[in-house]
């Protein structure tokens, strides 16, 4: 609980005071609500910032801030997929499910010199109704910042990028390239290297026409994964992140499921391993987010961490597509920078919540597995390490926050609330005892409070502190198992309220 001062000029945390403050003059002070001159009248405590916005979280509500959540690795199109994978794994999965639905976001007439048609407007108009759906949904859950998949279209992928923009949610938005007639089926794919080259660099042209400085939104270079990818594209692709300055971020899968890293041992025989087809094109860079890593080899874990690549941890995912088990305690020991995705939709849920939740979930499983046990019983493995490999609470928030903000980059500016970085923040509110002086026993009570009203679903669930003597440790166990959208009570991009439940 306590209270956030945000300038009004930048959307920073110029200070705060987690004590409740309850002298009538400053809750005066306080009830206006909204931008406010504060004058010199606090202006010590602000930065010399004089014009700030003051936020609440209230203990007597049982709220408190929290920083926003950061999704790494989401696929945007395929929200209205959210849940519907049957018994497949990632590659049938794809060709079942995954490449019918992005496919109807356009038409796959992506030739150079037709940017005049690449519009937002142009995109289909279904296709413009779900990505509003994917950020309000996202938005709703907690999600501040979010590393988009769209699809190969550019007018829909633009939209995408319009509709952050316009919705203030921060965002990379990445155009999917896929060229590779081996892999990519015929009705969804670029139509040649050079068509993706152009595509690519039309909607990079167009972010950043819409948001010149990057404030919000920016392009992220998107080959799909190495099997959709011919190599004169990921050439190109490389080639093109680094030809800005800052080079652009760059977004992929990797050994996600062992079909996939057989299926790219075969496509790329003169690459030593999955991530080496990468760095082979300058795809691994301080820049580039890897999606899964659930099966890399310990050369590989050295490579990606040499380059300093980025791990987005997607468990809902892997459990669900059945890809396996990312050893993330592994990776945070070697130095590698880890956050989470919900990989909508071989992820089931859009919640970052539901992410960290499955990140202790799996890694209390991880130990009982024979991969897991025969890397850390191989030569040079420090087979004691079976065993501390479960993730706390603590630890997956953190993955969710700061993990995920430097994940992109960001660490310096999001995932905390230290003073001086911007406001992307929660207001989460926990439940609480509904005692309005009518007995749960008498009809009124059952109209009016029963388990069915929308009073009671639309509040907060669960997570009641029924004696008023939890710490703040038990309250956040409490949330991070039993919450959802409900106990999201108000969202802050930059200092904008962004979303607020009604
Ligand atoms: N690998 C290639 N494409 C995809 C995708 O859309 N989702 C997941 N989870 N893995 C992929
Ligand atoms: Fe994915």
């Amino acid at each position: 609980q306590g209270i956030l001062w945000v300038s009004a000029e930048s959307g920073r945390i110029k200070g705060y005071d987690w004590k409740i403050h309850d002298d009538e003059a400053f809750t005066g002070f306080m009830s206006k609500n909204g931008w406010v001159d504060v004058d010199g009248k606090t202006n010590g405590n602000l930065g010399g910032a004089t014009k700030v916005k003051i936020v609440e979280a209230r203990e007597d509500k049982n709220e408190f801030f929290f920083p926003g959540f950061i999704d790494t690795h989401i696929h945007a199109p395929q929200y209205p997929n959210a849940g519907l994978f049957g018994s497949s794994t990632l590659l049938d999965w794809l060709e079942t499910y995954t490449f019918p639905v992005e496919s109807g976001f356009g038409t796959q007439s992506t030739v150079k010199g037709q940017s005049q048609a690449q519009k937002p407007e142009e995109a289909p108009e279904k296709a413009l109704h779900i990505y509003d759906q994917v950020v309000s949904r996202t938005l709703a859950h907690g999600t501040t910042c979010a590393s988009y998949f769209a699809t190969i279209h550019v007018p829909a992928t633009n939209a995408l990028a319009a509709i952050c923009q316009t919705r203030g949610q921060r965002a990379f938005i990445g155009r999917v390239c896929m060229d590779e007639p081996a892999f990519c089926p015929e009705y969804y794919k670029d139509l040649s290297a050079e068509d993706s080259l152009s595509a690519t660099k039309d909607t990079i042209h167009y972010i950043h026409t819409l948001d010149p400085k990057g404030t919000l939104v920016k392009p992220i270079v998107t080959p799909r994964f190495a099997p959709t990818c011919s190599r004169p594209s990921l050439t190109a692709l490389g080639q093109l992140a680094a030809s800005y300055n800052p080079p652009l971020h760059i977004q992929t899968h990797i050994a996600e499921n062992k079909n996939e890293v057989a299926l790219v041992k075969d496509l790329f025989p003169e690459a030593e391993s999955y991530a080496a087809v990468y760095d082979q094109h300058n795809l691994l860079t301080p820049r580039t987010i890897l999606a899964h890593a659930v099966h890399l080899s310990k050369e590989e874990r050295t490579l990606v961490k040499a380059r300093d690549a980025k791990i987005s941890h997607c468990p809902a995912s892997n459990s669900a597509l059945g890809s396996g088990i990312a050893p993330v305690r592994d990776y945070l020991n070697e130095g590698i920078t880890v956050g989470l995705g919900t990989d909508v939709s071989g992820g089931y849920s859009p919640s970052i919540l539901e992410a960290a939740r499955q990140a202790c979930l799996s890694s209390r499983l991880l130990g009982h597995t024979k991969d897991f046990v025969d890397y850390h019983s191989h030569d040079g493995c420090e087979s004691k390490s079976v065993g501390l490999e479960k993730l706390s609470v603590a630890e997956s928030l953190y993955l969710a926050t700061r993990g995920g903000a430097a994940v992109v980059n960001m660490e310096d500016d999001i995932g905390g609330f230290e003073i001086g970085m911007i406001m992307d923040a929660q207001l989460i509110q926990l439940g609480s005892v509904r005692m309005n002086g009518v007995s749960p026993l008498s009809a009124t009570a059952n109209m009016n409070g029963g388990p069915c009203t929308s009073l009671i679903q639309s509040g907060p669930v669960g997570n009641v502190d029924i004696f008023g003597t939890e710490s703040w440790e038990e309250k956040i166990q409490k949330w991070v198992w039993s919450g959802d959208d409900r106990n999201v009570k108000a969202v802050w991009v930059g200092g904008r309220m962004v979303h607020w439940r009604v």
